[in-house]
């Protein structure tokens, strides 16, 4: 079978695309399939194959090799942020009757829109942090935003990832300048109440046969919070994998995570973010198409479970194909 390994992006989150296609490329099993690296920038769409270039055909998603034309069977998609996690790709793929490896349209756009998609998952008694959303163009009030989230308060792109763009805020006149920065980013702005305790984060996928719910990974930065520089840095960081938490907690935590991915449908390997304040997880957010860099948390995940991650991807593949 032919798999596309489709990277990079047209976001800020590029640069993390390009590492997770490592850490796909090793994880994918070769003697069962054929890779193929697509790299998808704004500029081109092309497989790379020694070092040479093959533009994609935008027509039907195929690439000649060798006066080869070649079909993939699936794509499994590393691209963070748009077009890979937005539901763009996805539509696109869908039209032309390709599988792939994630979510399906609604989903992918639903968890790429932080505000939204919490939101939804509150209204099945999902705990979330109280937050405001501002969008460019319609006025906001300030006071009226920090009445509702207090200080500190986290600023967030509302479409986004890796933390580009976010700004922990301590005091009312810093506010609108983070609005400013998160504006940069996306059109839309949350700023969301700031919840102190443990943050953790749960992997799982599901397949036409089982729910793979993985360990915890609990996380401390030794940043103000998760940044960027954190997510990305090896020393800025400390990842404890299964988390140092009860039983209980740890059984509530997968089993939110289990009902989440039911209530948006999701497909493929899916990680769900939360922070623990007083014994109550609060989702933070969803991600369908989480970091894969060979030292991310789902490789991590998959190791701390004993689970072979080739298998995990031949069975997240086939089933995409199935
Ligand atoms: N957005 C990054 C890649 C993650 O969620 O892992
Ligand atoms: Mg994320």
């Amino acid at each position: 079978k032919n798999i596309a390994v489709v990277y990079g992006g047209y976001s800020s989150e590029e640069v993390v695309s390009q590492r997770s296609a490592e850490g796909i490329l090793s994880f994918i099993d070769t003697e069962k399939f054929q890779l193929f690296p697509l790299l998808m920038t704004p500029e081109k769409w092309v497989v790379i194959r020694n070092n040479q270039e093959y533009p994609i055909n935008r027509a039907d998603f195929t690439v000649t090799i060798d006066q080869e034309v070649i079909r993939f069977d699936c794509v499994y998609i590393t691209i963070h942020g748009t077009p890979g996690e937005d539901g763009l790709l996805q539509g696109y793929l869908k039209l032309l009757n390709i599988p792939h490896s994630t979510c399906d349209v609604l989903p992918a756009a639903l968890t790429f829109n932080k505000y939204t998609c919490n939101n939804y998952l509150k209204g099945f008694g999902i705990t979330i942090a109280m937050a405001a959303l501002v969008r460019k163009g319609i006025a906001y009030n300030t006071a009226d935003i920090a009445h509702k989230t207090g200080f500190p308060c986290f600023v967030k792109p509302n479409a986004g990832g890796s933390s580009f763009g976010i700004t922990k805020v301590k005091a009312m006149e810093d506010l609108d300048a983070a609005i400013q920065k998160a504006f940069m980013e996306c059109h839309e702005v949350v700023v969301e109440q700031f919840i102190e305790g443990t943050e953790v984060t749960c992997g799982l996928y599901k397949t036409a046969d089982k729910a793979e719910i993985l360990p915890i990974t609990e996380i401390i930065s030794k940043n103000e919070f998760f940044d960027f520089e954190a997510k990305y840095t090896a020393e800025k960081v400390t990842e404890i994998t299964p988390a140092r938490i009860s039983p209980e907690l740890t059984a509530e935590i997968q089993n939110t995570s289990s009902l989440i991915y039911d209530l948006l449908n999701c497909n493929g390997i899916v990680r769900v973010d939360f922070i623990i304040s007083d014994h109550q997880p609060y989702l933070l957010e969803v991600n369908t198409t989480p970091g894969m860099t060979p030292t991310s948390f789902i490789p991590q995940q998959i190791a701390a479970k004993g689970l072979d991650i080739k298998k995990v991807f031949t069975e997240v593949i086939e089933d995409a194909i199935a």
